[in-house]
């Protein structure tokens, strides 16, 4: 099949290049690897009626803001997409995706973080497989399953490198295939080992891989559990706020500089002095912490059972009005509207899901002043803003921050205020 001349004119949720033949009508075309302004060829991969997926075959105009990726294993390693992007145009790329996305909202998009695109990474999920040709371990090859054997991984904090790299020793123990999860506070790190059962064996070993930066192993296989070292790290505490317990299993935000920069603008968008704040998706408390310095009390649920216990723990050792209970957003707010029940303002932090229609027209109903949404998704963000701009609600800020830089991966903040509060 011949190539075809493709004029790149933005980039995708996904962020692969999107943009239309040279010369004559047609389909749009989106290209993996392929940037605004640039011309490329490109072959057709699998096309539907209106869209073709298109390969990278060759660049015709190159833009300013193509780089040489620093990564060694870029042209094969799925883990980071745009290592071919120079790391200071990153973040106005994503906000362009951002208000692409989010173009029926009249709202300016602003950055609210951008920081190192090396040794951010501090959570991550890496896998391994063993087969006759040996052990490789690292991330998938994009759009496939194939692990890409990586022996050192920029963008990872570089005590979580070390960590996941000592794993290589007990490889001839661990199942033919899985992941490891995890999590480093900078200096330390952590690893769970999902699928693995807590044999003596296994644990003999694993305890004999810890050392000053790699503190703690978890297993978890079928109902049994067990552990090695340490199991929790405490992170992001700062002078205003505790830290947050989390384990190799917990949910924890890519990026220490990241989620600051993150809390911080969440928390002064609440504005949360003496307010009563429903927090849904709370996780092990990362908001919440800090939400409950000042709000009359935060009411937080997750459907994370571990989660929810590391929260409660949390507001009792420091004293925090905080209620965290285990319960699913989208069974809850549907349930609070109904009663008539309401909050001042309601933060909610879902997975790439969002949370769907239904559950917005609920919060609608049940949040008074303000909904501050912190999306990493903005499709499923897009969706639900358009639920609440016809329910009452104006977005009137929306903030991205480049959490994972080296990456296409987006989150974005949106502030919405009830027209009745104005
Ligand atoms: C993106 S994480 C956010 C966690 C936390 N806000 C943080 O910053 O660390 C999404 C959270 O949603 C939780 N979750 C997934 N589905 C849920 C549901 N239907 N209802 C409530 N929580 C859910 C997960 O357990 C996870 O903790």
């Amino acid at each position: 099949m011949s190539d075809s001349r493709i004029r790149i004119r933005a980039l995708a949720h996904g962020g692969d290049g999107v943009g239309n033949l040279v010369e004559g009508e047609g389909p749009t075309w989106f290209v993996p690897g392929a940037l605004p302004d640039e011309v490329v060829d490109a072959q057709e991969v699998r096309a539907a009626k209106r869209f073709v997926h298109g390969r990278l075959v060759e660049i015709v105009e190159r833009s300013p803001h193509r780089v040489e990726p620093p990564c060694p294993y870029a042209a094969t390693c799925g883990g980071c997409q745009w290592q071919h992007v120079d790391p200071l145009k990153q973040p106005e790329f994503k906000a362009r995706i951002v208000a692409d996305q989010l173009r029926s909202v009249s709202t300016g998009v602003r950055v609210g973080f951008a920081g190192p695109a090396e040794g951010y990474r501090r959570r991550a999920r890496v896998h391994y497989r063993r087969s006759e040709s040996g052990f490789s371990l690292g991330f998938h090859a994009e759009r496939s399953r194939e692990v890409v054997d990586v022996s050192r991984c920029l963008v990872l904090d570089p005590a979580l490198d070390v960590a996941v790299q000592r794993l290589r020793t007990v490889a001839g123990l661990l199942p033919s295939s899985g992941e490891i999860l995890g999590l480093s506070d900078g200096k330390q790190a952590i690893l769970g080992l999902p699928k693995v059962k807590p044999e003596p064996e296994i644990l003999e070993a694993l305890r004999a891989v810890l050392d000053d930066t790699l503190v703690g192993i978890e297993v978890r296989g079928g109902r049994q559990q067990g552990h090695v070292g340490k199991r929790v790290l405490d992170v992001d505490g700062t002078a205003l706020w505790p830290a947050v317990r989390l384990g190799s299993f917990s949910f924890g935000q890519a990026n220490a500089a990241g989620n600051k920069s993150l809390v911080d603008h969440v928390v002064k968008q609440a504005d949360a002095g003496g307010l009563k704040i429903l927090e849904l998706y709370a996780g092990s408390g990362n908001f919440t912490r800090a939400l409950a310095r000042t709000a009359q009390r935060v009411w937080a649920s997750d459907t994370d059972h571990d989660a929810i216990r590391k929260l409660q723990g949390l507001a009792k050792s420091h004293e925090l009005p905080i209620n965290a209970k285990r319960q699913s957003a989208t069974n809850l707010l549907p349930k609070l509207a109904e009663s008539k029940s309401t909050y001042d303002v309601i933060v909610l932090d879902p997975p790439r899901t969002g949370l769907g229609k239904e559950g917005m027209a609920a919060a609608c109903r049940v949040a008074t002043q303000r909904i501050i949404y912190v999306s990493c998704d903005p499709a499923t963000l897009a969706r639900d803003l358009a639920v609440a701009t016809s329910r009452g609600f104006d977005v009137v800020d929306l903030t991205v921050f480049d959490l994972m830089p080296m990456t296409s991966h987006v989150e974005v903040v949106a502030t919405l205020r009830a027209r009745s509060a104005e």
